[in-house]
């Protein structure tokens, strides 16, 4: 039979291929090193599927795609009430890295992020868990929404670390306002662990069906988080997911989804699949370019806008 899906997809690759505008995330040194002319898509579907183009086998960063995923597993340890007492669901409009706490009570405005995200890594495992118990519940639960083990790159971890002064300032922010009650700078060495986690397309492609299926990993059968928790998370992230790009990529491409600084890209359509791109080169909101237009055209050819 003929493989119609990743004809398709060779044939959009090789459309975006020429663009060669945006470059690789330069304030985290491992990741300007990346190579930039990397690209992959792949679909993956709820029943475990995948249809795939290009690089999918090379191990990236997650980097800012971990957001989506610690929230859905901060949510299901801790609670709704909890987690929205400590970080709200309105877009900021703002870049990724600014502070946009609400001014009355130091909230984060969501959950996608920096400061939301640092926050939600401190309400990931039961309360009262430590930050080694924190990193393993978020690399275990990484995993189930992948279906494999997943590991960090301790060089990538290491190298944000270094030039991770925004963060920290952030946090400590946030623990002048006691949304975080613990140490700013732990918290961030969790978040940065977090974001050092390495996937492929593939795998990002299979996470996001994991939230399309309605948190029931295709491969495993596992319920990783309960339904209504990805409710929430697809929620957000139509809303928030790409940043102060987010109401753009709502009305153009119309998928829930979310973007990180090493050029992943991941939607996910409840109910039907996953899809995810890689292409290292950003635009100036952090978002991959080639990522950005591989989805453009994916919404428009198979009429995915979800209105
Ligand atoms: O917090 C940071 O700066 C990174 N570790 C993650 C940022 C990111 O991926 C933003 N997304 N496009």
């Amino acid at each position: 039979m003929r493989p119609i899906i990743p004809d398709y997809l060779a044939e959009v690759l090789g459309q975006v291929e020429p663009d060669a505008s945006g470059e690789p995330a330069s304030y985290i040194p491992e990741l300007a090193a990346a190579d930039p002319e990397r690209l992959g898509a792949a679909f993956a579907t709820v029943d475990g599927q995948v249809h795939g183009a290009g690089d999918i086998d090379v191990p990236f960063t997650i980097q800012s795609i971990s957001k989506p995923f610690a929230y859905a597993l901060a949510l299901a340890d801790r609670g709704f009430g909890p987690v929205l007492a400590k970080v709200g669901v309105e877009p900021s409009g703002e870049a990724f890295n600014e502070i946009s706490l609400e001014s009355s009570t130091g909230r984060p405005l969501n959950p996608m992020i920096n400061a939301g995200a640092i926050t939600v890594h401190s309400l990931v495992a039961e309360a009262g868990s430590g930050p080694a118990e924190r990193v393993r519940r978020v690399l275990d639960g990484l995993s189930a929404f992948a279906g494999r083990r997943l590991e960090m790159d301790e060089k990538v971890c290491a190298s944000e670390m270094e030039h991770a002064h925004r963060n920290l300032a952030i946090a400590h922010m946030l623990r002048s306002h006691d949304i975080l009650t613990e140490d700013a700078g732990a918290v961030v060495d969790g978040y940065t662990r977090q974001c050092s986690v390495l996937v492929t397309t593939r795998d990002l492609a299979m996470m996001a069906a994991t939230l399309a299926n309605h948190g029931v990993n295709p491969l495993s059968g596992d319920q990783v988080v309960p339904e209504g928790v990805v409710r929430q998370v697809l929620s957000v992230m139509f809303s928030c997911g790409m940043y102060d790009a987010a109401g753009d990529w709502t009305t153009q491409v119309g998928i829930p989804a979310k973007s990180g600084v090493a050029g992943g890209l991941i939607g996910a359509l409840p109910g039907r699949l996953g899809i995810a791109t890689f292409s290292p080169r950003l635009d100036s909101h952090g978002n991959s370019v080639r990522g950005v237009s591989l989805f453009e055209r994916f919404s428009s050819d198979m009429g995915l806008h979800v209105m």
